[in-house]
């Protein structure tokens, strides 16, 4: 069996081919025009960036390297027992573009397995902030904790080819990947167990049933959860804040830890991954504003009127591309519907579903008035436990690495330059549309 990185290498010559040619025959044509409202409205739906381990449709949702959600859950190898994909898998399939096997998918495990373990001088960086600091804010200090690590860097003030930047960018993907579980899982137990931190698990744990544990959570169906949260979470094209900010900030040639934390920092905002949190908060302040009994569809529709006419959004729905229900949301209803049917607040998460869109539509300001990932995650973590919101991102962030460090090895893979488009001033734009409106 041929390793990630053999594989991968056997990949790069004919993508540096099918890119030089793909410039030659077509490099000058153009594929997107800006207006000067997109210019000031965050360029959305202008085709700017090249990224290949995913494809979002507006209408049919994500797709992981051709693949759709029900296609990786029924596809990817699955834990012993389990029914969810793992992230293992996901990882091989975005890196390569080919669909793991078992063996394929359990040799990355071991390898991260292999790779984990904090340094002591992490731990005492993160002991080092306020208790309140955000669990965000830890994760992100967590990680750059850990750069002095970076290969990359070592390598490159070696004076390594910038053609084979990708092999040390892949090491510390793989590395960071390793410990990612282990940073996520040291902020939660300083932050809401007093510090009482718990040892990895046995080898045999794959990645998420070892964060699982490490988080305090045993029961397998937690770990089942964790398998398909971290798959689901990991990747949405490239233009999304953080997929973007990772790959801009690695345009520079800083290093795969650099890069996902700034990554995660745009994740940290309300309108991109801290929505998880909000949406749970927003549900927890709509219980108590409502005396907290049994929610009416009434009481509910009234609380999402109020929430709009004091200007806030109704989190966890909208989306800057899609516009139906995301596959996202939708699989983990399934996974709601097949394990806590019952549950209070996966009945209030199924009211929203059946209240919001319409209520956004009467609005009519949203141009998709459907849920997206964020509207669920909450309620199934709350279920197991796992109870504190603001901790939330962080897991959306362990995820995310999966989707943003494949597509930063293949940036360095391929070679790809400095991202530098150009800006422009009101004023130029004024004198420009003035010059191009004379006869
Ligand atoms: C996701 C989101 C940021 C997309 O933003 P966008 O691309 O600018 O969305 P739209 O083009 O549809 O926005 C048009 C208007 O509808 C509003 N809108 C969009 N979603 C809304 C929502 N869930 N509730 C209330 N208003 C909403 C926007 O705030 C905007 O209002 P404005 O013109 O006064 O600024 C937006 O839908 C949102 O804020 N959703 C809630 C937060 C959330 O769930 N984020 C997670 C995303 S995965």
């Amino acid at each position: 069996m041929a390793s990630l990185k053999e594989t991968i290498a056997a990949k790069i010559a004919p993508a540096r081919e099918e890119l030089r040619s793909v410039l030659e025959s077509h490099g000058e044509k153009t594929i997107s025009e800006v207006s000067v409202r997109q210019l000031y409205g965050g360029l959305r739906g202008v085709k700017g960036l090249v990224t290949e381990t995913s494809a979002l449709d507006p209408e049919e949702g994500i797709r992981f390297r051709g693949r759709s959600i029900p296609q990786l859950r029924e596809q990817l190898p699955k834990a012993s027992g389990g029914e969810e994909p793992l992230p293992e898998g996901l990882f091989y399939l975005l890196l390569t573009g080919d669909l793991p096997s078992a063996e394929d998918a359990d040799a990355i495990r071991r390898e991260w397995r292999r790779r984990e373990g904090l340094p002591e001088y992490v731990k005492r960086t993160l002991d080092a902030l306020p208790i309140s600091t955000h669990p965000m804010t830890q994760f992100a200090i967590g990680i750059l904790a850990l750069q002095p690590a970076s290969l990359m860097v070592r390598r490159y003030t070696e004076g390594i080819a910038k053609s084979d930047l990708w092999d040390p960018a892949l090491e510390d993907a793989m590395n960071l990947i390793a410990n990612l579980p282990h940073v996520a899982a040291y902020v939660y137990r300083r932050t809401y167990r007093d510090g009482d931190h718990l040892p990895p698990g046995p080898a045999r744990l794959c990645w998420s049933g070892n964060f699982a544990h490490m988080l305090g959570f045993s029961s397998p169906e937690f770990a089942e959860l964790m398998r398909l949260y971290l798959v689901l979470h990991s990747d949405h094209e490239g233009g999304n804040v953080s997929a973007h900010a990772v790959h801009l900030v690695g345009s520079s040639l800083s290093d795969p830890y650099r890069a996902l934390a700034s990554g995660i920092n745009g994740l940290a905002g309300p309108l991109h991954g801290l929505a998880n949190q909000e949406v749970l908060r927003w549900i927890r302040q709509m219980r108590e504003a409502l005396g907290g009994g049994t929610l009416t569809r009434d009481q509910v529709k009234k609380y999402c009127w109020e929430t709009l006419s004091s200007g806030r959004v109704i989190p966890g729905y909208g989306h800057a591309v899609l516009r139906q229900t995301d596959p996202r949301y939708l699989a983990q209803r399934d996974f709601a519907q097949r394990h806590m049917a019952d549950d209070e607040l996966v009945q209030i998460v199924a009211m929203l579903y059946e209240i919001v869109p319409e209520i956004l539509r009467q609005q009519g300001k949203a141009k998709n008035p459907w849920p997206n990932v964020d509207a669920h995650s909450g309620v199934l973590l709350v279920h197991y436990g796992l109870v504190e919101h603001e901790f939330f991102p962080v897991l959306f962030g362990v995820s995310r690495a999966l989707g943003t460090l494949s597509s930063l090895v293949w940036d360095r893979a391929l070679a790809l330059p400095l991202e530098r488009p150009k800006s422009v001033t009101t004023e130029w734009i004024r004198s420009w549309a003035e010059l191009s409106a004379t006869p």
